[in-house]
């Protein structure tokens, strides 16, 4: 089936199928006037001027602003129960950690999500998802880690399997069972890396339910030593690394992932100088998470200073029920121009080229371009800028999936 989008007031769009990094970050192609066609959800002509071409299917951009999909990079989606009673002990100043380290956190959404039925997971999982698609998100990334037992590690990777079987939007999922110790492993360190490394790592492999390993490096989690290893063993089995790195303390994660060639590296809110030049030399992207900051407040991951070390620079939400309740990717592109101080056109390379190569997509998606899926939000805005100062709002009105309308229609409002 063919579709044009005619009408498009501006199209502006990263290019290429690899990651923008340095001064290239911002490097944007913007068409006035142009036309994009496409057959079978895959991206076949962009021009600009006249629109020679018929189609089966015809949407009007009314003259706004175009651009790719967003790609949230980093996301904790799958979880049972909430955990807004941590509020009061926040506001009391109890640091994330000490909640973690007397059961609380991470833990009270373990116990929540292994009490969860996996049907339940599910239908949370896709509220969710219908809220981000609303927000103009196309593809997400999905850790595991709520379960830290075999069964409900595989169990998480299981429904974000059946949701990207019967959502729009495309899921990619990773396996995150090193997210912390589980209490019943409390004395047994040891215990716990051997069942991530001998049993869970290779029956995901084995049943593909995820293509990341992830490991949460941080002070009184997993060291940069038991991280090597997990992440290691995860290589072996053909799962790609990412690493949480730099969260709280800098014990050393970005220096692992730039020696262990990961893909991506997350947070870096503490990252040091040793830390950016370990990232840039092992060309691993920065994932970086501001509305985590916002709400942990926490400091902001020194991103010019990354853009200016030639770290390719990606922006997720983290959307997570402890430190980012929040999946809305548009604040998380004002927050990247505000606190990161980054540019409107270098934020958009990173919510959409950067983030799909910190998901391995970047052939497919991230950019507007012939022979990429034809994944695209049309904006009430005539320019990008807009969509990053209006702090809050949801401006989309449509989004494309595979050249198919999933949310709004050119006449609607955004909602
Ligand atoms: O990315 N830092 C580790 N993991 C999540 C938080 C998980 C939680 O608190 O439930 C994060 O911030
Ligand atoms: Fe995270």
């Amino acid at each position: 089936m063919k579709t044009l989008i005619r009408n498009i007031g501006t199209l502006v769009t990263p290019q290429g199928k690899e990651a923008l990094r340095g001064e290239h970050q911002g490097d944007v192609r913007v068409i006035h006037d142009a036309w994009l066609l496409a057959e079978d959800g895959i991206i076949t002509k962009i021009g600009e001027g006249a629109c020679p071409c018929e189609a089966e299917q015809i949407i009007d951009a009314q003259g706004k602003l175009v651009t790719p999909g967003l790609v949230d990079s980093h996301s904790h989606l799958i979880f049972g129960g909430w955990r807004n009673n941590e509020m009061e002990q926040k506001l009391k100043g109890v640091p994330y950690l000490e909640i973690l380290a007397s059961g609380g956190g991470i833990h009270s959404t373990v116990r929540a999500t292994r009490s969860a039925s996996s049907e339940e997971l599910a239908q949370k999982g896709r509220e969710a998802l219908n809220e981000m698609l609303n927000y103009g998100t196309t593809t997400c990334e999905i850790k595991s880690g709520y379960g830290l037992n075999t069964e409900t590690e595989i169990r998480q990777l299981e429904v974000i399997r059946q949701l990207n079987d019967t959502h729009p939007m495309d899921l990619v999922a990773t396996f995150l069972g090193a997210h912390a110790l589980p209490k019943e492993y409390a004395c047994d360190r040891e215990g716990y890396i051997d069942l991530l490394c001998q049993r869970m790592i290779p029956e995901v492999a084995d049943r593909k339910l995820a293509e990341f390993c992830d490991v949460f490096c941080e002070e009184g989690v997993f060291t940069a030593e038991e991280s090597r290893k997990i992440l290691l063993t995860g290589q072996q089995y053909g799962l790609k690394s990412k690493i949480h790195a730099d969260e709280l303390y800098p014990i050393g994660g970005s220096q692992l992932a730039g020696q262990l060639g990961a893909v991506s590296a997350e947070h870096l809110i503490v990252c040091t100088d040793e830390g950016i030049d370990a990232l840039s030399r092992g060309g691993v992207i920065a994932c970086l998470l501001p509305a985590t900051s916002h709400y942990l407040n926490a400091g902001y991951a020194p991103a010019r200073k990354m853009v200016e070390k030639g770290v390719a620079v990606a922006l997720a939400t983290d959307y997570n029920p402890g430190t980012c309740p929040c999946l809305n990717l548009q604040l998380v592109m004002t927050l990247g121009c505000l606190k990161y101080k980054l540019t409107p056109e270098e934020v958009l390379t990173a919510v959409t080229l950067n983030a799909a190569a910190a998901i391995n997509r970047a052939d497919v998606i991230g950019s507007l371009e012939e022979g990429k899926q034809a994944d695209l939000v049309i904006w009430n805005a005539e320019e990008l800028s807009y969509v990053c100062y209006r702090l809050g709002s949801n401006l989309v009105t449509t989004v494309i999936k595979k050249g198919q309308i999933v949310k709004g229609g050119p006449d609607e409002k955004a909602c």
